[in-house]
């Protein structure tokens, strides 16, 4: 028997089983990597009581980047930030559906703001909320490689304009949905404030670097359009593209437990945070891997517009 076991998960992912983060050899890494690079997901239960164990693992995946947010870094622990919180002090609130909720994030892909995503994360939870709080992974690669030939053709070429923001233009892929920022009766309102990203430009489908596969590169926190396309047109199919992409047959929808680890392949996932109540506690840690995937560019309306009159 190896230094540990593989227990797919229901749909995407798998659990590793009986690993002791503390005597992992050689040979148990590169065997954790390759399993990461197959399952993209990777659930660890209630594995790591304390960070030197949560940076320990990581490591294991890539060398880890110090976040720029200095005030998110944990202290003494600068390969980790701290998110979350006692309810209305840890963010503003969202309502989804009338359910009012903090640290609700949409569907994205961590840094697409930027032109190249990030590797990947690894999430550590150190106070699970009692009522809520779950996160969910969907496997682009896995949808990709189930979309209808004609649709797959459709999109290969086809680039995704994105800006930076907290709240997605529509829930794309959940049509009937309402979400919007809380009014100052029902939670905590934060300034919204929008860092100076300059607009990017992601290919709709990319090549995995390290497995070839193809992956589907959607982002729709931050969607804005489909460059060359009528803005109903690119609306209605990045529609029919995320409704395929959030099937339940390929995610991973966890209900966290303290000390839980999940680390994401952020090249080929997409992910979703459901927030917690505003009266209940929750308390993560992340450690982000340092390696973007270059994947995109910035906006530039002049180049971007003569290419597309160009291709028209
Ligand atoms: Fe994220």
């Amino acid at each position: 028997m190896g230094a540990f076991q593989v227990i797919p998960l229901d749909h995407i992912g798998a659990e590793i089983v009986g690993l002791d983060p503390l005597t992992m050899t050689d040979e148990t890494k590169k065997e954790l990597y390759a399993t990461w690079m197959t399952y993209g997901v990777l659930l660890f239960r209630e594995a790591a009581p304390e960070p030197e164990t949560h940076i320990k693992l990581a490591k294991v995946f890539g060398d880890l980047e110090i976040h720029p947010v200095k005030s998110l870094l944990v202290d003494g622990q600068e390969e980790l930030i701290q998110l979350g919180g006692h309810g209305k002090n840890s963010g503003g609130a969202r309502v989804m559906d009338g359910d009012v909720r903090i640290g609700q994030t949409y569907w994205h892909q961590d840094t697409a703001y930027t032109p190249n995503i990030c590797k990947g994360s690894m999430l550590r939870m150190i106070t699970a909320s009692k009522r809520a709080g779950n996160t969910v992974w969907t496997d682009t690669s896995k949808a990709f490689d189930a979309l209808p030939k004609e649709l797959a053709a459709r999109i290969a070429p086809l680039e995704t304009l994105q800006c930076y923001t907290d709240m997605p233009r529509r829930t794309w892929g959940m049509p009937g949905h309402e979400l919007r920022h809380a009014r100052p009766d029902e939670g905590p309102v934060s300034e919204v404030v929008v860092p100076d990203f300059p607009h990017v430009v992601h290919p709709m489908v990319v090549t995995h670097p390290e497995n070839g596969r193809k992956a589907l590169l959607l982002s729709p926190l931050g969607y804005l359009t489909i460059l060359g396309l009528p803005e109903d047109e690119a609306d209605d199919l990045f529609e029919e593209v995320m409704a395929h992409t959030i099937k339940p047959e390929f995610c991973f929808d966890h209900s966290w437990a303290e000390n839980d680890l999940v680390l994401w392949d952020n090249r080929r996932t997409l992910h979703y945070a459901a927030g917690f109540p505003v009266d209940d506690d929750r308390m993560i840690q992340r450690a982000t891997l340092a390696g973007p995937q270059p994947t995109g560019r910035h906006y530039s309306a002049e180049a971007d517009q003569s290419a597309e009159s160009a291709s028209a």
